[in-house]
């Protein structure tokens, strides 16, 4: 009877993880989305502890279990507490390492087990079973421990005890790659051996070393700025090693929500590749754009904030292209001021136009408008606003460069097929930014020399706080 309880519990645990990974589609039912989630996960804890205490051998160890949760819960809310809008990077990868660990903690505990206390030692397709999915596990774990705890560092920008190696982002000569998969094969072999000797404690131990320094390899030699796609990554294998270890002790949550955390990841992976229109395999192996800057030959006089906003009076329709400048300089409560300005001296219509890769991690301008309180029916996705520039008086790009240069629509280059803001398609153009240079990608950008666009060269937050105090004077 109880056994019928237990699937239920487990079943609505589940679909709470669905409906919480719907929610968490769009910013506004996003907070539900990860009340759900946390819900969900609470049914499973509880169900487990259920099932192991009416079901399964009892348990013997009620205070592990119970400080167990406490501390966790006081650190996840200290973190969750402290952590600042931009720190989130970090903090996901972090927390992508500790999931990846967890998961290979539990698959150790029942090797440990099978090898040390030979205890009932699998046979037939069960050894099989549970020794292939607990090397895979130990593989996906430990490689996402260590591979997400260099990833935090990187992305901190080697601000940290380990400052000196990591101040460099990108790390490696090219030999690397080869071994890296010398490594990845070098483990299966080992987790073949380990079915024909299960008790021998050597391939154990050899598998957690190897995917210890494959974790490590695999985030040297990428560069902070393509971090993102490989944090995102790491998350999909936390889950991934999550849904291993549900086989292992035959936990049917535990291969759910990993696989739902698995495959998301994995989407959200292909998603920001394809917006940077680069492989998976390019981003992991090959570095981008940096190391072949294109040289800049030509000029363009830069225009002050009065200019500006004197254009800005008669405009009508104003649409702001935020990108990785605005995230540098923090500017996002002086876009916000500017916005409202236009609002209330001229009635301007103002949207705000977002690239899925403006900035550096996924919904990086969403995050960072969001905390400046811009409202989110104001910020509209590129498909849909790439309609509405052929009526716009102005666009003003703040800090983005490649996710608006037309050499995207060429062909050739580093950007060819990337899909870009039409931001070149408005009557004018104001761009924001300290000089004429490159973006990420390394290419120069023809819209900057453009008769109908305006540089305004400098910092962003002291460039937007002077366009402020002029458009307040007219
Ligand atoms: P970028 O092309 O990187 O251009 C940003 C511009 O901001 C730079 O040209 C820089 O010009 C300017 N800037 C820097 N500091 C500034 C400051 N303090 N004040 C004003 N301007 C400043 O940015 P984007 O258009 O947002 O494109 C993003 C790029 O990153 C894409 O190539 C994308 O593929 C890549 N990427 C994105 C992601 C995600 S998930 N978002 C992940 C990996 C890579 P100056 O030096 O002249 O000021």
């Amino acid at each position: 009877m109880f056994e019928n309880w237990i699937s239920l519990g487990y079943l609505l645990s589940a679909s709470l993880f669905i409906f919480g990974l719907k929610n968490l589609g769009h910013p506004k039912t996003a907070p539900r989305g990860n009340l759900l989630g946390a819900s969900g996960m609470a049914v499973a804890i509880i169900t487990t502890i259920l099932e192991m205490n009416l079901v399964g051998e009892g348990i013997i160890g009620w205070e592990l279990i119970i400080s167990g949760l406490l501390i966790g819960s006081i650190i996840g809310y200290i973190m969750a507490i402290r952590v600042e809008m931009t720190g989130m990077p970090e903090l996901v990868a972090l927390f992508n390492g500790f999931g990846g660990a967890a998961s290979a903690l539990v698959a150790l505990s029942e090797s440990w087990r099978y090898i040390y206390e030979s205890n009932n030692v699998p046979t037939g397709l069960d050894l099989t079973v549970i020794y292939i999915a607990a090397g895979l596990s130990a593989l996906v774990g430990w490689m996402t421990l260590t591979g997400s705890i260099l990833a935090m560092y990187k992305l901190k920008g080697g601000v940290t005890v380990f400052g000196k190696w990591f101040r460099t982002p990108t790390w490696g000569p090219s030999w690397l790659n080869s071994i890296k998969i010398i490594f990845f094969f070098s483990i299966l072999v080992l987790i073949y051996l380990s079915l024909n000797d299960p008790t021998n404690a050597t391939f154990l131990w050899a598998i957690i070393i190897i995917s210890c320094i494959l974790g490590l390899l695999l985030v040297l030699p990428i560069g902070g700025a393509d971090m993102p796609v490989v944090v995102s990554l790491l998350n999909s294998l936390s889950g991934i090693a999550a849904a291993f270890t549900g086989f292992i002790i035959s936990n049917s949550v535990l291969i759910v929500a990993g696989s739902l955390v698995g495959a998301s990841g994995l989407i959200l992976t292909f998603i920001m590749c394809k917006a940077m229109n680069r492989s998976l395999i390019d981003v992991l192996f090959k570095s981008f754009g940096s190391s072949e800057k294109e040289v800049l030959t030509r000029t363009k006089v830069g225009a002050d904030s009065e200019e500006v906003a004197m254009m800005i009076d008669g405009a009508q329709k104003v649409i702001i292209i935020p990108g990785y400048g605005m995230a540098v300089s923090q500017c996002q409560h002086q876009v916000k001021e500017f916005a409202d300005l236009l609002k209330q001296k001229f009635d301007t219509e103002v949207k705000f136009a977002i690239h899925p890769v403006a900035g550096r991690m996924p919904g990086h301008m969403n995050v960072l408008l969001a905390e400046a309180n811009v409202p989110y029916e104001q910020l509209i996705e590129m498909e849909e606003i790439n309609q509405e520039f052929s009526e716009c008086d102005m666009a003003v790009i703040i800090g983005a460069n490649d996710t608006c240069n037309p050499a995207a629509r060429s062909g050739e280059g580093p950007l060819a097929g990337m899909p870009i803001i039409d931001a070149d398609k408005a009557r004018s153009v104001v761009i924001i930014k300290r000089s004429l240079s490159v973006g990420y990608a390394g290419v120069d950008n023809d819209l900057f020399y453009e008769d109908k666009t305006m540089m305004l060269f400098g910092d962003g937050k002291v460039m937007m706080n002077s366009l402020n105090s002029a458009i307040k004077e007219i």
